[in-house]
């Protein structure tokens, strides 16, 4: 392609692909699939560079090699060759004018096309932040699903199904020696150990790269050393100190360890003297992981488990209570002839799935609407009230309003007609896009008794309500999980998930404690649909509730409404 041709690509292509401003890429894989197509611009104008390059180089050689044997010629017999008249003319005119032009064609600089294309480009570059966000949510899908660092560096992720995941990739010592840096920075000694291992591991096992062996060995030492395992800080920092005899800072922290070390065997020594029950000289290291995990575990943990599938709350007898049917909301005009099918979730709470609820072709669309306007989702800041954006929400999400496009109308109806709320008092439809880690640590949809100004300035009173519909397939991880009640509710394009938060008195039902489990591998698309209180005494004033009783969906409002 021609030079100018690629530029003025680069060009368009930025100014269609750049037109927002950079943001936490990261977070969600609709904008990322972007940069691929800026990376394969980038990579077609380094070719034409190449290609400039290696023809001024073949210019060059030419021009060598005709002086080549020109010169040998010439110097074997200098009078006989210059007492030709052409050769005397052109050794003159060589000189004074051709060695010029080869100067000038030397000096030429190639690369400036490519440099520029490559500046444009990088002002809508990932940066330092994304970098780590992403290294981050490796991080923690390594702790959620359980997953070693060798698995996961030499791409086996264990429990997902290799059809689901053609694009095998692989980790070099120089990507975990990064992500180690990564972790080391967040002062997350843990990670930073198990990747600079890692890192060890793979150097040990021959792998060729430029990472130095002594800075992976320091960052062992010191991370270990961290969590309080003298022993092990101390053999690290021998192994440096082979490698590397002068390294300063080795020198200093052997005396430094051995010290503490010594000091450390004494006093187990007076306090095993003391009491020789069991369990005294546990390491230290033992201790401080208890210690630093305490915070917020039980939660954690089972939401962990919930999301690797793990610790579901059913027994079989009350899983035959759970039903699937065709569903017409009670004879409802627009599902009479097409009833469609609902599936009990779960009893308590109420969890429904309504099944080929949107079709193909109607996704495509919201997420074709919803894309250009994905931004990092936000929490309310308690202290200060402002919304912020929070690591234990990591998604990106867009808000699409009443009347945009007719297909936005067309499912905030079917909302309405399937659960026999009022739509219209509700807030728009939020499409929100999880990249891989993105995830949404347990929350309730509800504003609680503490928050009373939750939804204040939306004068439609709580959300009595969510309908959560699965706009993909996630190929492993990304589940809903309601961590009170211990169900998980895996997402199926198509699909959508109903159920109430408040109870029919009006009070929050906590039960509802619910969260959205980091993407394994995949792309997660969801919209959302929060349903308010105000309005649905409306409907049945007006003898809208001559509805079935009996249906799934409707008990709960009836009794609130009563
Ligand atoms: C939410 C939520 C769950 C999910 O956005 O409030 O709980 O699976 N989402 O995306
Ligand atoms: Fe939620």
């Amino acid at each position: 392609m021609e030079l100018r041709a690629v530029c003025v690509l680069l060009w368009t292509s930025c100014v269609l692909r750049c037109g927002v401003a950079h943001q936490d890429f990261f977070t969600s894989i609709g904008q990322m699939t972007d940069l691929l197509f800026t990376e394969k611009d980038l990579v077609t104008s380094l070719k034409d560079y190449i290609k400039a390059e290696e023809s001024k180089l073949e210019q060059v050689k030419q021009w060598a090699e005709k002086l080549d044997s020109l010169t040998l010629t010439a110097t074997q017999d200098p009078e006989g060759f210059l007492g030709h008249p052409v050769n005397a003319f052109k050794l003159m005119k060589r000189l004074n004018t051709e060695w010029g032009d080869l100067e000038n064609l030397v000096l030429k600089d190639m690369s400036q096309r490519f440099i520029s294309n490559l500046t444009i480009l990088r002002q809508n570059f990932p940066n330092k932040d994304d970098e780590t966000g992403a290294a981050k949510a490796l991080l923690r899908l390594q702790d959620t699903y359980k997953l070693d660092t060798h698995s996961i560096s030499t791409g086996n992720l264990p429990g997902v199904d290799l059809g689901k995941l053609p694009y095998k990739s692989t980790m070099t010592v120089e990507d975990c020696f990064e992500l180690g840096k990564v972790a080391y920075s967040e002062s997350d000694y843990h990670h930073t150990e198990l990747w600079m291992a890692q890192a060890l591991r793979q150097l040990d096992e021959g792998e060729s790269t430029e990472v130095d062996e002594a800075a992976v060995l320091d960052y062992l030492s010191y991370s270990v050393y961290q969590q309080g395992d003298l022993e092990t800080a101390l053999d690290y920092t021998r192994r440096l100190l082979l490698i590397d005899p002068g390294h300063q800072r080795a020198n200093g922290n052997l005396k430094y360890f051995e010290y503490q070390l010594a000091k450390q065997r004494e006093a187990e020594e007076a306090e095993k003297g003391e009491r020789t029950r069991d369990g005294v000289a546990r390491g230290k290291r033992e201790v401080e992981s208890d210690a630093a995990d305490d915070d917020f575990q039980p939660e954690k943990r089972k939401y962990e488990r919930l999301c690797r599938g793990e610790g579901l709350k059913m027994t079989p007898r009350r899983q035959s209570r759970l039903f699937c049917r065709y569903f017409d909301n009670n004879r409802h005009p627009r599902y009479m002839i097409g009833p469609v099918k609902q599936e009990d979730e779960w009893d308590r709470p109420h969890i429904v799935r309504f099944h080929d609820i949107v079709t193909d072709g109607e996704i495509a669309k919201v997420k074709q609407l919803a894309k250009p306007r994905l931004r990092r989702a936000t929490v309310h800041n308690p202290e200060t009230g402002e919304l912020t954006t929070a690591h234990y929400r990591v998604s990106k999400s867009a808000w699409l309003v009443e009347n945009e496009h007719p297909v936005v109308d067309r499912i905030n109806q079917r909302i309405e007609d399937l659960t026999g709320l009022e739509v219209s008092t509700a807030e728009e439809l939020q499409v929100a896009n999880y990249g891989v880690g993105g995830q949404y640590e347990p929350h309730y949809d509800f504003g609680r008794k503490d928050e009373p100004d939750a939804f204040k300035e939306l004068g439609t009173g709580n959300r009595i309500a969510t309908w959560l519909l699965y706009m993909s397939d996630v190929a492993a991880g990304g589940a809903t999980v309601f961590t009170e009640v211990g169900a998980a509710v895996r997402p199926m394009k198509g699909t959508a998930v109903f159920w109430y938060n408040l109870f029919p008195s009006g009070e929050g039902d906590y039960s509802t404690r619910h969260a959205a489990c980091p993407v394994l591998v995949g792309n997660k698309w969801v919209s959302n649909k929060w349903i308010h209180e105000r309005g649905q005494e409306f409907r049945r004033r007006c003898g809208l509730d001559e509805l079935d009783r009996n249906s799934p969906v409707l008990p709960h409002l009836l009794h609130h409404l009563l």
